[in-house]
């Protein structure tokens, strides 16, 4: 029997504060193991921090399968939830079924995908084919550029809804990005199953933080996090310090 944390741990988790993390590889796997971190989201923020694109709306399946397979072997006990990229679910349920197997083929133990009550179908698609689901409202990066943009979501009406619609299809799971924290709350309250937030307040069940944002590392974090190391420097001034001994014929000593 596998070691890993089930989605289903995960959902009775539900009222307990925990933390989760994005990773993109091998090594930030294993660092948030050994951290005690043990949900792991290889999300689709991997296009803006790690390959340089403007927007999520870049990423690919296959830069998705690669990267979850290098948390995935990584890690010997995290859940590794992997994001479904931009336009892998929405046209059919039969295409976000495939592309759901090819992410767990590839290590994920679940999936996410983003949008309200329309996406229903889709997450009860998966789940029926034994895929463990995420959902994920409020802010919706891969379609933020095409009209529902980066603003603090406060429609609490539709985002209750929603997020009931979401519990109703099967997801086990409940990503709130930028939600007004209040509302946030009231979700919370409302739904059996664990809420994840990023900028969403603190009453969330879990939160969630882009590891680059979170140690320092990204060069326009947002303003909600709190950095709790500050990498980018330490590693421009090891480089720096390791050009200058190449300069200065200090480095390399030994043979
Ligand atoms: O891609 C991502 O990192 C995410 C989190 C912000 C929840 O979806």
């Amino acid at each position: 029997m596998s070691a890993r944390v089930r989605a289903s741990a995960i959902r009775e988790r539900k009222g307990a504060r925990f933390a989760t993390v994005t990773a993109y590889d091998a090594a930030f796997g294993r660092l948030a193991e050994a951290a005690g971190i043990d949900v792991l989201l290889v999300g689709d923020s991997l296009g803006n921090v790690v390959l340089g694109y403007e927007s999520t709306m870049s990423v690919t399946l296959e830069d998705l399968e690669r990267h979850t397979g290098a948390v995935a072997r990584g890690t010997t006990r995290a859940h590794v939830i992997a994001d479904l990229p931009f336009m892998s679910y929405e046209p059919s349920d039969a295409d976000a079924v495939r592309a759901a197997g090819r992410l767990a083929r590839a290590g994920a133990h679940s999936v996410k995908l983003e949008g309200g009550a329309a996406r229903g179908p889709r997450i009860a698609a998966i789940v029926a084919a034994d895929i463990p689901v995420v959902g994920h409202i409020g802010v919706q990066p891969q379609t933020a550029a095409l009209g529902g943009g980066f603003k603090r979501r406060d429609d609490r009406e539709r985002l209750l809804a929603d997020a009931r619609a979401i519990v109703a299809a099967g997801a086990f799971a409940l990503v709130l990005e930028m939600v007004a924290p209040e509302i946030a709350a009231e979700i919370t309250a409302a739904i059996e199953i664990p809420t994840i937030g990023i900028g969403s307040g603190p009453h969330c069940d879990a939160q969630i933080i882009v590891i680059y944002d979170l140690l320092g590392l990204s060069a326009n974090a947002p303003p909600f996090v709190r950095p709790y190391a500050q990498l980018g420097d330490a590693v421009t001034a090891a480089l720096r310090e390791y050009a200058g001994d190449i300069g200065a014929g200090t480095y390399p000593t030994r043979v």
